[in-house]
């Protein structure tokens, strides 16, 4: 069997962040819940598996200078540009390597992590990696680690699963690369789709999904559909799996699918309220959403947290805003309803942070709260965190200057046309995402010009330089003023908004 068993390896995968793998996220997630955040709230050591092209790691190790990063990734593809993207940040805190999980578990450690984190990985390989895995969390995660895993679930998956055996069919006929046989597999899915295929017309559900398949970035969509290996796992297997490295189910790292009022509807409230298995209680949970994708964290030894420990804990976050006060909404979309947040709650934390990052005590000290009301601020946090209008600042103040080098090197790979889409806060510790339109107004303002029209005229040379220019609505915008009229529109929101909420995270 050739070294990449099954797993697509001839398209490199995207390169994204995902704020689930951030230290202070996980912290975050574990004490909005109640729970403790075991070794996530001052981590040293941190592996992630898998990880891609290496941009999230990078950008982790960017805004985490005093924490060690470890990677693992077989595809040498991705080793390669992801030791690019440290070396050009300079960057020396992070680590990766070559190295396939069974080889990593073989090898074995010693109870040196704090964190491990697996996005993307576990319903995508086969069975012996995923014990590779879970070997790898039994020996290298010290007591109190918390660890990160994301894989497709059930019953959400359930009524698509035949697309995906489609995909893999047209696959196996075709020997050749991932990119044939993805548009082959599309072609023919869409084919079945607009003549109205019995399938989808019995599972509407299905027939929305290829539409937006049609629409999705294609990279994603070989990873997704044309791995040998695909698991749709109940959570209970999943839960039984890390049970093996000693791991316990702590929370989502979705913080909202960890509020029953926001994240189940109404009426299976009693149901859920009635169950007091907690794994019988996640799995209803994801039946009440038709969830297909869990984030979860597990904890390695994490005790049960009295009333006062868990305010202790509070009162070490801070809280920061990640966007201007004037575009903060107080209406959350959730997985099954819409919640719209009372202002004469979100209003006077919105209004402390706008004056600057303030800890979660002065938010409790606000008259409408007070010591009885911890429970209510924590809601209003996370559902300010999970729209990402707000951030939780956790840890000492960090070094800012290497994501300042990281973001400059993000802006100077935009320049020459490799697009990113978070920049990295060492004030947050996280990722912050940034739209090409910022990171175009980045590339002018480090250039000197802080005026949109001058910004806009200094963009329009980026974009001819690389043969391209802008789109309004999906049109080409042929004509030079009208194109520089468009990106001055859209830069002068990211001046006067984006760049001051940037530098108050210690990212420019
Ligand atoms: C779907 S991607 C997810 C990447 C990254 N975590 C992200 O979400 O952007 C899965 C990654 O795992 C790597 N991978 C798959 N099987 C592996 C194995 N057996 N050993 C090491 N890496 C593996 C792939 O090369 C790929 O980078």
């Amino acid at each position: 069997m050739s070294w990449n068993a099954g797993y697509v390896a001839d398209i490199g995968y995207t390169a994204g962040f995902y704020r689930e793998t951030a230290p202070g996220h996980m912290a975050f997630a574990a004490l909005a819940t109640g729970r403790s955040p075991g070794r996530a709230l001052r981590p040293r050591r941190v592996l992630e598996l898998g990880f891609g092209q290496g941009f999230g790691l990078a950008l982790l190790a960017a805004a985490n200078p005093d924490v060690a990063f470890e990677g693992f990734d077989f595809n040498p593809e991705h080793v390669a540009n992801a030791r690019k993207l440290i070396e050009g940040a300079q960057l020396s805190n992070v680590m990766v390597t070559e190295t396939g999980f069974e080889e990593a578990a073989a090898r074995g450690g010693a109870n040196d992590l704090d964190i491990v984190a697996a996005h993307g990985i576990f319903s995508w390989v086969a069975r012996p990696v995923q014990d590779a895995i879970v070997a790898i969390l039994r020996q290298r995660l010290q007591p109190g680690g918390l660890a990160y895993v994301s894989y497709n679930c059930m019953p959400g998956w359930a009524p698509l699963q035949p697309i995906r055996q489609l995909m893999m069919q047209v696959k196996r006929r075709n020997p050749g690369h991932s990119d044939r046989q993805l548009a082959l597999g599309l072609d023919l899915l869409s084919k079945l789709r607009q003549s109205n295929a019995g399938y989808f017309a019995a599972n509407p559900a299905a027939a929305r999904h290829v539409d937006a398949m049609l629409a999705m970035d294609r990279v994603y969509l070989a990873h997704e559909y044309l791995d040998e290996h695909w698991d749709l796992f109940q959570f209970a297997e999943i839960a039984a799996r890390l049970a093996d490295a000693k791991l316990a189910f702590l929370a989502s790292a979705t913080l909202s699918e960890n509020l029953d009022r926001y994240a189940v509807p109404a009426a299976l409230a009693p149901l859920l309220a009635g169950i007091d298995d907690p794994e019988l209680k996640e799995t209803v949970r994801d039946y009440a959403a038709n969830k297909q994708f869990r984030r979860d964290l597990f904890a390695r030894g994490s005790g049960e947290l009295t009333a006062g420990e868990h305010l202790r804990l509070l009162a070490q976050l801070s809280f920061v805003l990640a966007v201007s006060r004037t575009r903060v909404r107080f209406m959350f979309q959730g997985p099954v309803a819409q919640l719209n947040g009372m202002p004469e709650l979100y209003q006077p934390i919105v209004d402390l942070l706008a004056k600057g990052i303030a800890t979660f005590d002065a938010l409790l000290a606000l008259p409408v709260f007070g010591p009885s009301n911890a429970a209510i601020l924590l809601d209003c946090l996370t559902l300010l965190v999970e729209s990402g209008q707000v951030l939780p600042v956790i840890g000492p103040a960090a070094d800012v200057a290497p994501a300042k080098r990281f973001n400059r090197m993000i802006v100077a790979q935009a320049r020459a046309g490799r697009v990113h889409g978070s920049l990295a806060s060492p004030v947050a510790r996280t990722g912050i995402p940034v739209s090409d339109f910022g990171l175009l107004a980045l590339a002018a303002l480090f250039d000197g010009m802080e005026d949109a029209g001058a910004a806009a005229e200094h963009a329009m040379s980026i974009l001819k330089a690389l043969g391209r220019r802008p789109f309004r609505e999906g049109r080409l915008i042929e004509d030079d003023r009208e194109a520089t009229g468009f990106l001055a529109e859209n830069f002068q929101p990211v001046l006067e908004e984006a760049v001051p909420v940037w530098q108050r995270l210690g990212m420019i």
